[in-house]
């Protein structure tokens, strides 16, 4: 059984599709065990207690950045069984850089969803990012957590045209709608044991 957390920051839909793919037992052998953020007016920490009855918690920076920050997000995830040995955490609109120490005790535990086509349109606003360059496909990415920002082995993606009378809030909507589909694809794959990482590839074994 994998023990799961969500980090979230914010609306916290992402973290709502992965509850329910475990809820209506699309993913199997997923704990859900608890969904922290970082930011005390995410809309999501209510949806996964009161919705999904999920513990949560709420762990405030107040200044904390790197390791010093993530060693409480660390004896959070043990205190609620979320551990290096069988633990998956699972950043969903977590807007705060995890530090190298965190990323190395969870060691290919941790992934990220990114709404663009990795390695294009890094950190923010990725959606605008993609509108202003002038892509024509753009799209959302779940990939490993590694030391750099959105740089992991990418496991899924999955493209999203642009027309030319898009605004940020369509591509933005078109591809949170793919979003909410790609991540509990992933998470299935991960729990089915079906990924493998070769390098800096991770190899999906039943590929089509
Ligand atoms: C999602 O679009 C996710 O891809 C993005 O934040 C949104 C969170 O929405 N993440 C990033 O930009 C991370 N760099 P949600 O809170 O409704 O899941």
């Amino acid at each position: 059984m994998i023990n799961l957390a969500i980090l979230i920051s914010g609306r916290g839909s992402n973290m709502k599709s992965i509850l329910s793919s475990i809820t209506s037992g699309e993913i199997k052998n997923v704990n859900p065990r608890v969904v922290i953020s970082n930011n005390r007016d995410a809309a999501g920490l209510s949806i996964a207690s009161k919705e999904y009855d999920i513990p949560t918690s709420l762990i405030l920076p107040n200044g904390k950045k790197g390791w010093d920050y993530d060693k409480h997000l660390d004896s959070v995830l043990n205190l609620h069984g979320v551990l290096p040995s069988d633990g998956l955490i699972c950043l969903a609109g977590y807007m705060k850089i995890i530090s190298s120490e965190f990323v190395n005790k969870y060691k290919f535990r941790i992934m990220n969803i990114h709404p663009a086509l990795l390695p294009s349109f890094k950190g923010l606003h990725a959606q605008k990012q993609a509108l202003d360059y002038g892509v024509k496909i753009t799209g959302c990415t779940v990939h490993f957590v590694d030391e750099g920002v959105d740089s992991g082995p990418i496991i899924l993606q999955e493209p999203v045209k642009i027309y030319s009378k898009d605004t940020e809030n369509e591509i933005s909507k078109r591809i949170l709608e793919l979003e909410h589909k790609l991540y509990p694809k992933a998470i299935k794959l991960f729990a089915e044991n079906k990924l493998k990482i070769v390098g800096r590839k991770v190899i999906v074994t039943n590929d089509e």
